[in-house]
């Protein structure tokens, strides 16, 4: 059995010396549930974040991550990003001690957190960590965010633990922006989701490695390569985008996550890039499969005709601008999907800015990609 409890973010109020107050009952009770919930060896929840549902448990407790890939179905080796409240928080729990930060993260801390940005620290010594290695997969890094959305904010604080939280969908579903989307993934095998309305960011953290040089970017997300170029002074001018696109078979793995299927719907989902208004490409690519008859979804971005012009019926727009198409994305995916249809059709963007993070994801969710032009 799961309980989805509705959660109200503008009830909870951070003092500036961090002292928490929650106006609103429902909620306090709920974040008093979940902490009791997170602080329970092997216990689990289902909270929002700005950037996607997270599901999360301690990060020092081996038996509450394995209980997190369990729930997902998420293949071991793929290791967990760990949440923090505060600065504070991060040297008494996770570093060892005589740790600091490394400097070159201190002007994109100073920029980006609370929020969705992910940054690598090394594990100095294994031994000696409090980390359980269940999070790390056993390696000699972890990574660890900040968010921004109160509801996680007051959740990681009122536990004082670090929380380790993945994506709440199952293992290769598009990720979750609505407890809904939790719900439908995990319903049964997680005992609580706070509904915390949907999430403003839309797709998961940009992930980042300072501690090699050039620095690199491990997975685009919601703070842009522009963004941290512009913000991270020379050193982060150089930063390389560690894969362009997940569809590349043959260059090394830097980052676990990007070797697994990912982001998939249950229909097959065909990615136009380069197609100017789509209509000759989609008309073209139904007529080449022999797809007429099957019941097909698009997803409009920016230059695509109507569905209709294309002959096809179900039609939605994913956002004018970079930061709509993010937020919109996977719900759209997910929304299509439960409608029952045999294809999704997704109008790709550029990949600059936003884009680069959305495309990351779509050439994940694509079985098939048309591109009729170099872009
Ligand atoms: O926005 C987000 O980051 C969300 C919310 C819940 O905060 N979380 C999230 O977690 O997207 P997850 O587990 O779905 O993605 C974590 C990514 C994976 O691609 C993983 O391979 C990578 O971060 N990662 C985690 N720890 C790592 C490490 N030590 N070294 C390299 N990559 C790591
Ligand atoms: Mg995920």
């Amino acid at each position: 059995h799961t309980k989805v409890i509705k959660v109200d973010k503008n009830s909870i109020h951070f003092s500036p010396e961090g002292r928490l107050t929650i106006t609103d009952k429902v909620t306090e009770n709920a974040l008093k549930e979940a902490t009791e919930i997170i602080k329970t060896p092997g216990g689990v929840v289902a909270f929002p974040t700005e950037t996607v549902y997270g599901l999360g448990g301690s990060s020092l407790c081996t038996e509450s991550v394995k209980a997190i890939y369990a729930a997902k179905h998420r293949p071991a080796d793929n290791p967990l990003i760990s949440h923090i409240a505060s600065i504070d928080q991060l040297q008494r729990r996770l570093l060892l001690p005589g740790q600091e930060i490394p400097e070159v993260y201190k002007p994109l801390i100073d920029k980006f957190w609370p929020g969705p940005l992910t940054i690598i620290l090394p594990i100095p010594d294994k031994s000696k960590s409090p980390i359980s290695t269940a999070v790390t997969a056993n390696g000699d890094t972890f990574t660890v965010r900040m968010p921004v959305h109160p509801i996680a904010r007051a959740l990681i604080s009122m536990c004082d633990l670090p929380i380790a939280a993945p994506s709440a969908n199952a293992s290769t579903r598009p990720s979750p922006t609505r407890a809904s989307h939790v719900y439908h993934d995990l319903k049964g095998r997680i005992p609580l989701i706070l509904d915390g309305g949907s999430c403003d960011v839309g797709l998961e953290s940009t992930v980042i490695d300072g501690t090699v040089d050039p620095p690199m970017l491990l997975r685009p997300g919601g703070v842009s390569v522009e963004q941290i170029r512009a913000a991270g002074g020379p050193f982060w001018k150089k930063i390389v985008i560690a894969r362009r696109l997940s569809t590349g078979k043959n260059e090394p793995v830097k980052t676990p996550g990007m070797k697994y299927r990912h982001y998939s719907p249950t229909a097959e989902v065909v990615l136009f890039i380069g197609c100017g208004d789509g209509v000759s490409s989609v008309r073209k690519y139904v007529k080449d499969k022999g797809l007429e008859g099957k019941k097909i979804a698009l997803l409009r971005s920016k230059e695509f005709a109507e569905a209709k012009e294309m002959g096809i019926e179900i039609e939605r727009d994913l956002g004018r601008d970079g930061l709509e198409i993010q937020r919109n994305v996977f719900s759209e995916l997910r929304e299509v999907d439960e409608m029952g249809v045999d294809y999704i059709f997704v109008e790709g963007v550029g990949e600059d800015h936003e884009g680069l993070a959305i495309m990351n994801r779509l050439n994940k969710a694509a079985s098939v990609v048309v591109r009729e032009q170099a872009s």
